[in-house]
């Protein structure tokens, strides 16, 4: 039905949401597109998804559960399933109780949470670049101000990147979107800035467990931990997810934070969802007391490090005259800076529609909109023929540039 004309103008949108940008309609327009090959999203291959483990965990959740799966939950979760998330981080170094654990439905609230908690209006965010899109997302009505930090190179001044901001945010483990890592020294170096500037240090890991090659590294908030100190009271604050190790719909994520903090970020979520889902938390509890997770996750890595494999190996046969990369040891993503540096990628996001592939232009994760010279490609959604297929067309994209 079109408006009537005697009806008044509508008040307009709040201010933050400003107008689209090209980039937003160009990714609007992708979802019209037959035979896309999407290498922009961040998504898990559904067919690592254990669907009839979850069904019969969520039969049972309803069945034998009720109270939790159907009931209102405590804002901060299931008891049960806080204790078991401390349990699963807890070591001789990090004393870890319930009270240091809130659920949060997925990683993205708990983004979302600390924003409302620790960002006033215009405030200053110590954040590793390029950044998660989505936490750009998440602070993005408080307007802040941003002070990018790169740990990667030689020069990095960890006192320097926290002095003055109100947190710092970094993704060590296989960075969105570059796929890095944070070394051990530097991690080490951020965890003693955040103790000695008074700052709060946010290390956000959907994908350490995506680890294809190579060990593990500390995670910050097992450096932040002081020996003997029970329950951890550090400046780090943790966020993991359960939807990369098994499945996001069940959106299901956590942070591990000081006490106090927990309390902090309680309250903002009372105000925002009173509570994760119930069904949610009943069947990720189950999940993990079962070790659904450990039984999955060789067949994830099996698929995930083939594919990266396929996308890097079709890069190196298409695209070396362009692009320069580095193979990732982990994670979802390989991210490509281009060699010349006058060749926009904005612009070639548009040339790669017109030829049925989608990627990510790394403008989007730089909050100024600045950075466009670098793409971000996924490898875990397609198989390893969509994979070559979308990097020739990638090719015909970037030959039908004008220079
Ligand atoms: C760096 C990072 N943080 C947080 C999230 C949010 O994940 P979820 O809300 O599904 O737990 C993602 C998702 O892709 C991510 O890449």
């Amino acid at each position: 039905m079109s408006a009537s004309p005697s009806r008044p103008a509508r008040r307009g949108f709040a201010r933050w949401l400003g107008e689209t940008n090209e980039i937003t309609r160009l990714f609007l327009a992708a979802g019209q597109i037959p035979d896309l090959i999407n290498l922009a999203g961040g998504l898990p291959e559904p067919a690592t998804f254990p669907v009839a483990e979850l069904a019969e965990l969520a039969g049972r959740a309803v069945a034998e559960h009720p109270g939790d799966a159907l009931a209102y939950p405590p804002i901060e979760g299931l008891p049960a399933l806080r204790d078991r998330i401390a349990e699963r981080y807890a070591s001789e170094r990090l004393r870890l109780t319930r009270d240091n654990v809130l659920i949060v439905s997925g990683g993205m609230q708990g983004l979302d949470l600390l924003g409302k908690v620790l960002l006033d209006p215009g405030g200053l965010v110590a954040a590793q670049a390029p950044t998660y899109l989505g936490a750009l997302d998440a602070w993005r009505p408080r307007a802040p101000r941003y002070r990018p930090f790169r740990p990667d190179r030689n020069d990095f001044d960890a006192e320097g990147a926290l002095a003055g901001a109100q947190f710092a945010y970094c993704v060590p483990n296989f960075s969105n979107p570059t796929g890095r890592l944070v070394g051990t020294g530097t991690r080490r170096a951020l965890v003693a800035a955040a103790e000695t500037t008074g700052t709060w240090l946010v290390e956000d890991d959907p994908y350490g467990a995506l680890h294809y090659d190579g060990e593990p590294l500390p995670r910050m908030i097992e450096l932040a931990a002081v020996p003997g100190e029970a329950p951890y009271d550090g400046p780090v604050l943790y966020l993991g997810t359960l939807s990369k190790e098994i499945a996001p719909g069940l959106r299901i994520g956590w942070v591990i934070a000081a006490p106090g903090m927990i309390r902090a970020l309680t309250l903002a979520k009372q105000g925002s969802d009173l509570a994760s889902s119930g069904l949610g938390q009943r069947i990720a509890l189950d999940a993990l007391d079962s070790g659904l997770d450990r039984k999955v996750l060789p067949g994830i890595l099996e698929t995930y490090r083939r594919r990266r494999d396929a996308l890097c190996a079709a890069l190196a046969g298409q695209l070396a005259d362009w692009f320069d990369w580095e193979v990732p040891v982990g994670g979802m993503f390989v991210w490509a800076v281009a060699r010349d540096p006058a060749l926009d990628t904005d612009r070639l996001l548009a040339a790669a529609l017109e030829a049925r592939v989608c990627v990510t232009p790394g403008s989007v994760f730089d909050p100024e909109g600045r950075d466009r010279r670098a793409i971000r490609l996924n490898f875990t959604l397609n198989d390893e023929a969509r994979l070559a297929e979308g990097v020739r067309r990638l090719a015909t994209a970037l030959r039908a540039l004008p220079a």
